[in-house]
């Protein structure tokens, strides 16, 4: 099928946490060269492009993340609008930065549940590099998963690059598969 005859669609994903987790970082290292950034000014938002093709169809995922948090309160609910996954990004830092950024993931999860009801939420682990991995709890990890109900966890580091293809790749994936499944 040539690219003018596949379907195409536009997929919007929110990419949240705490200030200085890295979420930039870790999108402009998954987009590497391929992306085009756009900085929108009155949502709030940079908002990179990723194309995935498939036979049929081609998705556009629109990556969201937060330009500054200063007037993201006001913000929220454009920002939000029509989002059909969302990553939150943590922190594995071991300073305040770090335990705050963990202990607001539910705040971020509530956010997301009010403005997009029930979508899939990933949460990125990131800065792997700063610690010593051996020392995040994974079982413990697995069982935070569990309980709120997020979809998985993944272990990061944008300045490496460690886990980075995996985690948004596993997204990607799920995305397509939705899509065949909605497809006649
Ligand atoms: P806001 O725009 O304030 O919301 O921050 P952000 O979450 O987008 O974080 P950003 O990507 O701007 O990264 C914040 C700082 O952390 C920068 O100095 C990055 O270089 C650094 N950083 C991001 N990811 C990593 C990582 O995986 N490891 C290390 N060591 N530093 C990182």
């Amino acid at each position: 099928m040539s690219d003018s005859e596949k379907k195409k669609e536009k997929v919007k994903v929110t990419v949240i946490g705490d200030g200085g987790v890295g979420k930039t970082s870790l999108i402009q290292r998954f987009t590497q060269g391929t992306f085009q950034k756009d900085y929108i000014k009155t949502i709030g938002a940079q908002i990179s492009n990723y194309k995935v093709d498939s036979e049929e169809y081609r998705i556009e995922l629109l990556f969201w993340d937060i330009a500054g948090q200063d007037d993201f309160h006001f913000l929220r609910p454009s920002f939000y609008r029509a989002s059909k996954a969302a990553i939150i990004v943590y922190s594995l830092e071991e300073n305040d930065l770090g335990m705050r950024s963990f202990e607001n993931i539910l705040t971020w999860q509530t956010d997301v549940k009010e403005f997009c009801g029930d979508i899939p939420i990933l949460i990125f682990a990131n800065k792997v590099d700063l610690i010593n991995e051996e020392r995040v709890n994974k079982a413990q990890l697995q069982n935070y998963i569990n309980k709120h109900n997020f979809l998985k966890y993944f272990i990061t580091s944008a300045l490496t690059g460690q886990g980075v293809h995996e985690a948004f790749n596993f997204l990607i994936k799920k995305l397509k598969k939705e899509r065949r499944d909605i497809s006649p």
